[in-house]
C-alpha cells in the first residue's frame, strides 16, 4: 500500500518509492509532521516526546500543554498568528482585518488516482504503478476556512506530490494572503542547500553553499519562473555530490511568480516551503469560492543529486504532458533565427530548406519576422497576418512547399506580446496589462498582454487555431521576450487586483490547454528569450523547451548540465550554431558543436547554404548517428560524470536496454600544455558484464577499442588526453550479448 493509515492513532504514512513520509494529527487537532526520509515501515509509532519539549518563550496554544507550541511543533501547513514566528503556509485577511489562521483536522480521504488542481498543469498518475491520494480536510472554526491537503503517491517512485484547495465554508470574504503549495519541517542538521540560478544567456547554474540561520528565498516576482531562478530549492546532507548524500528537494508546477524557502529555525531544524510568492499575490474568496494552488513535487534521495535526478526525469517523462507528444520521439529541427534573423521569406526558406532536407533534418522552424511590418523588434507583434512581400503564398504556400520536401513546418509565435507599433494595439489598448495614471515600461519594445481578461484569452484561442488549421503547420515555437511591470487590469475590480498576476499564468494555460488539446499531433516549443520559462508548468504543454539563446557550445554545457538537475534531455532543444559564436564570438569544432546538441533534442540554427561540402557531409554524418543513438539519448538514463565548473569539461553518458548499451560524450573547455591523461568514470553499468567500446567521436561506429568489464568502467573509467580547448570525444559501449545490428 502506498497509503496506510491508522484510524486509531490518526496516523499517515506514505510510502512513495524507496521514501516514506508520515504525520499525525496530535492533540487538540493539529497535523504534526513526523518524517520524511528514507523507507520506514509502518510499524511502531513516533513518540512525540522525542519530537517535541517545551521551549522558553514558546507559546502555547492549550495553557496546560506547555510543550504544544506552533513555535517548535513541526507542521505539516503552518498557519498565522498562533504563536509560529516562523514562515507560514497560510496567511489570510479575514472581514474583521484579522489575519490568524489556525487549521485542525476535520477528517481524510485516501482515492486511487492523482486528482490535480483545476485549470493548472499537473501531473498524471503513470499507469505502471499503484497510485494513490490521500486528502486531509483542515478546518478554522473562527472563519470557517478548510484547506484540504493534497498528497499523491506512486508506490515506485520516491516522489510525494503536494497541493492545496482552500474552500470558504463561512458567511463571510476570507482573502488569501499567501497560500503555499507545501511546507516541511525538517529535524536539526547540517544542512547545504542546492539551487538554480542565472541571466539571460546563463540560465540554471548549479549553486550550493551551507544553511544558516534565516531565510534562505529562491524566487521569481518577473511574471514567469525567469532565467534568473528556478522553482526548485533542495536540502541536502552536508558535502552532497552527485552520489553521495541524502538529498530533500521541491519543484512546482508552475510557470509565474514563485517562491521557495528554506528557514533555518532557532533550533537547528529546517522549514522548506514553496508555492506562488505572496509578494505579488492576494486571492479574495467570497463564501463558497475555492481557491487552488500549483502542485510542488517533493523528492527524497537517499544517493545524491544522481538519484534525485532520476527521480524527476522518470516522474516528468512518465507523467508531465497534457497532449500527443508525452514520451515520443523528438524531431532533428533546422530554426531560422540564426540564419536569417528577421529576414526570413519564402525564396530563403524554401532554399535553406532543401539543405535542411538533403543533410536529414526534419522540421523547419520559420522563426520572427514572418508577420506584419516586422523587419526589426519595433513593431507587429499582435499583427498575426504573413507579409505579403516576405511569403506572396502565405505561410501555407512555405508550409506546402517545405511538406513536398517532405519536412514538417514550424512557425514562431509571440501571443502575450504587442508592440505600439501594431493594428492591435490601436484598435485594442486597453487589452494591454497596466494601471491606470502608470505610464507603461517597454521591454523589447513591447506590451504584454492582459491575459486575466477573458477577452484576451478568447482571442487568442482563436487567432492561433485558425493559423494552425490555415497554414498546415506542424510545429509552434511559443516565445515570451520580456517580464512584467505596472501589473494590473481594468477587468478586475481594486478587491482582486492582487490576483493578476496569478490569473495571468492561468489565462496562459487556458490558451495552452486549449491548443495544445485541439491539435495533439502540433509540437509546441516553448521558450521564453531562450530559457526564461523553462519549468514543469510550460513543460506539460510545451514538451520542449529552447534551453537558452546562448547557442555557444561551451557556455551550453553548464545550461545543460544545470537544467539535467530536474529535467530530462529530450525536454531541451540544442542547436547547432555558426563560428565565431553570435553571442560571444567564440570559435569551436563543428563536432563539439555538434556533440553539446547531440546531448539534448538535437536541432540546428545557422545557414547552411553558406557552409562547404565537407562541413554539410559532417552534418548529415550527425544526423544520421543522431537517428540511430535517438531513442539512447532521448529515453535512456542519464549520468553526469564530469561537471563543468569543477573539472575543466563537460561529461556524461546514456544508459538503455537494461545496462546492455551506453553512450559517453566528453567536452573539453581549456586545454593544457603537456596536460595530464584524464580519467573518466562511467556508471550505471553492469559491473559483472563486458563492454565492446567503441570510438564514435566522428559520429559512427569509427573505431573499436576491446572489451572492458563493466566493472573497470566504472572502477577506474576511460582515459583521454585533450590537447586542444573545445575538443569532444565519445563511446559507444554495448555488451556482448547486445543486439549487433541493434544500432548499426
Ligand atoms: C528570442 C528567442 O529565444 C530566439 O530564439 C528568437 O526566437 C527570438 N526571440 C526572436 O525574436
Amino acid at each position: 500500500m502506498a497509503i496506510d493509515v491508522d484510524e486509531q492513532q490518526r496516523y499517515f504514512h506514505l510510502t512513495a518509492g524507496e521514501s516514506s513520509y508520515v504525520f499525525q494529527v496530535i492533540e487538540e487537532g493539529y497535523l504534526a509532521h513526523w518524517y520524511w526520509g528514507p523507507a520506514i515501515r509502518p510499524v511502531g509509532q513516533v513518540d512525540r516526546r522525542e519530537m517535541l519539549i517545551p521551549r522558553p518563550f514558546a507559546p502555547s496554544v492549550v495553557p496546560d500543554h506547555e510543550w504544544l507550541s506552533m513555535d517548535t511543533l513541526p507542521q505539516e501547513f503552518p498557519g498565522w498568528g498562533r504563536g509560529d514566528y516562523r514562515e507560514p503556509a497560510l496567511r489570510v485577511r479575514d472581514s474583521k482585518g484579522n489575519r490568524i489562521v489556525d487549521l485542525r483536522f476535520a477528517g481524510y480521504e485516501v482515492m486511487q488516482g492523482w486528482p490535480g488542481p483545476e485549470g493548472l498543469p499537473h501531473l498524471i498518475a503513470p499507469s505502471d504503478g499503484e497510485c494513490q491520494t490521500l486528502a486531509v480536510r483542515l478546518n478554522d472554526p473562527v472563519i470557517r476556512l478548510d484547506a484540504i491537503l493534497y498528497y499523491s503517491v506512486a508506490h515506485n517512485l520516491n516522489a510525494v506530490i503536494r497541493w492545496v484547495r482552500l474552500e470558504n465554508r463561512g458567511s463571510d470574504r476570507v482573502t488569501l494572503e499567501r497560500a503555499l503549495s507545501a511546507s516541511v519541517d525538517l529535524p536539526y542538521g547540517a544542512w547545504q542547500f542546492v539551487q538554480l540560478t542565472g541571466h539571460w544567456g546563463r540560465e540554471r547554474h548549479v549553486e550550493s553553499g551551507l544553511l544558516r540561520g534565516g531565510v534562505h528565498r529562491v524566487e521569481s516576482v518577473r511574471g514567469t519562473s525567469s532565467h534568473q531562478a528556478q522553482p526548485f530549492l533542495a536540502i541536502a546532507e552536508e558535502g552532497v555530490s552527485e552520489t553521495f548524500g541524502a538529498v530533500r528537494a521541491m519543484n512546482l508546477v508552475y510557470s509565474g511568480n514563485f517562491l521557495a524557502i528554506a528557514q533555518g529555525d532557532s533550533y537547528g531544524g529546517v522549514r522548506l516551503g514553496i508555492g506562488i510568492h505572496d509578494d505579488t499575490f492576494e486571492w479574495v474568496l467570497e463564501p463558497g469560492e475555492f481557491f487552488e494552488t500549483p502542485q510542488a513535487v517533493l523528492v527524497y534521495a537517499d544517493h545524491g543529486l544522481q538519484q534525485m535526478s532520476h527521480v524527476f526525469h522518470e516522474l516528468y517523462r512518465k507523467s508531465l504532458g497534457s497532449h500527443g507528444w508525452r514520451g515520443r520521439n523528438r524531431p532533428i529541427v533546422l530554426n531560422s533565427w540564426e540564419a536569417m534573423y528577421f529576414r526570413v521569406n519564402h525564396q530563403d526558406v524554401v532554399q535553406l530548406a532543401k539543405v535542411a532536407a538533403d543533410v536529414g533534418i526534419e522540421v523547419v522552424v520559420i522563426d520572427d519576422g514572418w508577420f506584419g511590418d516586422r523587419r526589426d523588434d519595433r513593431r507587429s507583434l499582435g499583427d498575426w497576418v504573413s507579409n505579403p512581400e516576405k511569403f506572396p503564398r502565405g505561410i501555407k504556400g512555405v508550409a506546402d512547399d517545405l511538406h513536398a520536401l517532405g519536412l514538417k513546418c514550424g512557425l514562431w509565435v509571440e501571443p502575450e506580446m504587442v508592440s505600439r507599433e501594431s493594428r492591435l494595439y490601436q484598435e485594442h489598448p486597453e487589452w494591454c496589462l497596466g494601471i491606470p495614471d502608470r505610464s507603461l515600461s517597454e521591454g523589447r519594445h513591447q506590451l504584454v498582454l492582459d491575459l486575466s481578461n477573458p477577452q484576451v484569452v478568447d482571442w487568442m484561442v482563436e487567432w492561433l487555431g485558425r493559423l494552425i488549421e490555415e497554414t498546415g503547420i506542424d510545429y509552434v515555437k511559443w516565445d515570451m521576450n520580456r517580464h512584467l511591470s505596472e501589473v494590473g487590469s481594468p477587468v478586475w475590480p481594486p478587491s482582486r487586483q492582487g490576483e493578476v498576476y496569478h490569473r495571468y499564468v492561468l489565462g496562459l494555460y487556458r490558451v495552452l490547454e486549449a491548443l495544445t488539446g485541439r491539435y495533439p499531433e502540433v509540437l509546441f516549443e516553448g521558450c521564453s528569450g531562450g530559457g526564461g520559462r523553462f519549468d514543469p508548468g510550460m513543460l506539460y504543454y510545451t514538451p520542449q523547451i529552447w534551453t537558452s539563446d546562448n547557442s555557444d557550445a561551451i557556455d551550453r554545457l553548464a545550461i545543460q548540465y544545470g537544467t539535467s538537475l530536474l529535467y530530462p534531455v529530450e525536454t531541451m532543444t540544442a542547436h547547432v550554431s555558426a563560428v565565431p559564436n553570435h553571442q560571444v564570438g567564440r570559435v569551436t569544432p563543428l563536432s563539439t558543436r555538434g556533440w553539446v546538441a547531440f546531448s539534448a533534442n538535437l536541432g540546428y540554427e545557422l545557414d547552411l547554404r553558406k557552409l562547404s561540402r565537407q562541413e554539410l557531409d559532417e552534418i548529415r554524418q550527425q544526423i544520421r548517428f543522431y537517428r540511430q543513438m535517438r531513442d539512447l539519448v532521448q529515453h535512456g538514463t542519464f549520468y553526469r560524470l564530469a561537471s563543468p565548473w569543477r573539472d575543466n569539461s563537460a561529461g556524461w553518458m546514456f544508459v538503455a536496454s537494461g545496462a546492455q548499451e551506453a553512450l559517453v560524450i566528453w567536452i573539453n573547455q581549456w586545454a593544457e600544455v603537456s596536460g595530464p591523461i584524464r580519467w573518466l568514470r562511467l556508471r550505471g553499468l553492469d559491473p559483472t558484464q563486458d563492454y565492446r567500446v567503441v570510438d564514435v567521436t566522428q559520429f559512427d561506429f569509427g573505431r573499436e577499442l576491446g572489451i572492458w568489464g563493466g566493472d573497470r568502467l566504472m572502477g577506474q573509467g576511460l582515459a583521454w588526453r585533450f590537447d586542444r580547448d573545445f575538443q569532444a570525444k565519445a563511446w559507444y559501449l554495448r555488451t556482448r550479448e547486445f543486439h549487433e545490428g541493434e544500432r548499426q
